[in-house]
C-alpha cells in the first residue's frame, strides 16, 4: 500500500467512526425527545429509594420553612425524597386530607404535627397500620402509634417563659396572654407550663387569654380587645412567633412599648429585630432547623428497620436583647447534629 492510498483507508475509517457515533447520538436524542418523563423518572427512581412527605399546619410560615430547610439539609445527605407540602394556611380538615394523600401514595414516611390529638391520631394510626411510619414533629400525638416525635417539650417551654416573665418584671404582672389557637396541643401546653410557673407568684396575675388563629392580624386585633376590656394589662405572652408580632404592632400604635413587657415564642428575623429595637423583651427560641433535619433522619432510620428513641426534645432558650450579640448564632444553628 502506499502513502496516498493508506491516507485513503484511514480518512475513510474516520468517516466512518463519526457516522457511527453521530447516529447513536442522534438516536438517544431522539428517544429522550420522546420520553422524557418517564427517563427522568427511571434516574430519580435509581437515586432516591425512599420518598418520604412532610406535612406542616401551614406551608407559608417562615418557621416551617425553617424546618423544611433543615428536612432539605437531610435529603441530600441521606439521598431519599422528601416532599414538602400542605394546607397554605392553617386548616385542621385540608391537613388531615394531605395526611391521607400521602397514604394513598403509598409514601415510606409521614412526618406531620400532631396538631389535635383527637382529630389526627386515627388517621396517623391507618396510616402505621398501612405499613408507613409516622414521625410527630414540632407538636407530638402521643397517644397515637407514631414512632417518634421530635420538637420541643412544649409545655416546659410555656414554663420557662412563664418563669423568665417573673424574672424580668420583678414578680409582678397583669398579663394577657394571645394564643395561636385554643384547639392545637401544643399551644395549649405552653399556655399551661406559663400558668403553672405563674401560678405561686401573688404579683402576677392572668387577666384574659384570646386566640389569634394563628394570623398577626388577629392577634393585633385581640390584643386591641385586651388592652381595652383590661387597660391594667402591663404584660404579654404570645406563644406563636405571629402572636408576638401582632401584639408588638399594637403595642407600638398605643406608644405603650415602654411600660409593657413583651415575650413570645420564636426567633424569626422579624422577632430578633423587634428585640433589638426594644418592643418585644424575650422570646423563646425553638429550632426549627434542628427538627427538620433530625425528623428525616429518624425516619430514614425507621424505614430501614432501627429502632429510634420515641421521644427527642430539640432545646429551647430564652432570648433576650443582652443575649443577642453573644447568642445570635444560637437561634437558628443551621448545621446538622449526627
Ligand atoms: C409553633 C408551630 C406553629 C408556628 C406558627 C410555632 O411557634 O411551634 O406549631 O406552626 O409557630 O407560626
Amino acid at each position: 500500500m502506499d502513502i496516498l492510498q493508506s491516507d485513503r483507508l484511514l480518512y475513510s475509517i474516520l468517516i466512518a467512526v463519526i457516522i457511527m457515533v453521530g447516529g447513536a447520538a442522534l438516536f438517544y436524542y431522539m428517544k429522550a425527545l420522546q420520553h422524557p418523563a418517564e427517563i427522568q423518572q427511571a434516574d430519580a427512581g435509581e437515586k432516591q429509594d425512599l420518598h418520604f412527605v412532610l406535612i406542616p399546619q401551614e406551608t407559608e410560615n417562615d418557621y416551617w420553612r425553617l424546618i423544611e430547610e433543615g428536612a432539605r439539609q437531610a435529603e441530600q445527605e441521606l439521598g431519599v425524597a422528601v416532599e414538602y407540602n400542605g394546607p397554605k394556611k392553617t386548616s385542621i380538615t385540608e391537613h388531615i386530607e394531605w395526611i391521607e394523600k400521602g397514604i394513598a401514595s403509598k409514601v415510606d414516611g409521614i412526618i406531620t404535627q400532631g396538631l389535635q390529638e383527637s382529630a389526627f391520631t386515627p388517621v396517623l394510626n391507618k396510616a402505621v397500620r398501612m405499613g408507613i411510619p409516622v414521625v410527630t414533629i414540632d407538636t407530638d400525638a402521643p397517644s397515637s402509634e407514631r414512632a417518634a416525635y421530635v420538637g420541643t417539650d412544649n409545655y416546659e417551654a410555656g414554663f420557662m417563659a412563664g418563669k423568665a416573665l417573673i424574672e424580668d418584671t420583678g414578680g409582678t404582672a397583669n398579663v394577657g396572654i394571645i394564643t395561636g389557637s385554643f384547639e392545637a396541643r401544643n399551644m395549649k401546653l405552653r399556655v399551661q407550663g406559663f400558668r403553672d410557673a405563674v401560678q405561686e407568684e401573688s404579683g402576677v396575675a392572668i387577666m384574659d387569654i384570646k386566640s389569634s388563629e394563628i394570623t398577626r392580624i388577629q392577634a393585633a386585633e385581640k390584643t386591641e380587645q385586651l388592652l381595652n376590656e383590661y387597660p391594667e394589662i402591663d404584660a404579654f405572652f404570645g406563644t406563636s412567633a405571629l402572636d408576638g408580632f401582632g401584639i408588638a404592632s399594637t403595642v407600638q400604635q398605643r406608644a405603650r412599648t415602654n411600660s409593657t413587657y413583651i415575650i413570645t415564642f420564636d426567633s424569626l428575623p422579624e422577632t430578633v429585630k423587634l428585640i433589638r429595637e426594644g418592643v418585644i423583651d424575650a422570646t423563646v427560641a425553638q429550632q426549627p432547623y434542628e427538627m427538620g433535619y433530625e425528623s428525616v433522619h429518624l425516619m430514614k432510620d425507621l424505614a430501614e428497620g432501627r429502632t429510634v428513641d420515641a421521644v427527642q426534645h430539640t432545646t429551647v432558650h430564652i432570648v433576650r436583647r443582652k443575649d443577642l450579640p453573644v447568642s445570635e448564632s444560637l437561634l437558628l444553628p443551621k448545621g446538622g447534629t449526627r
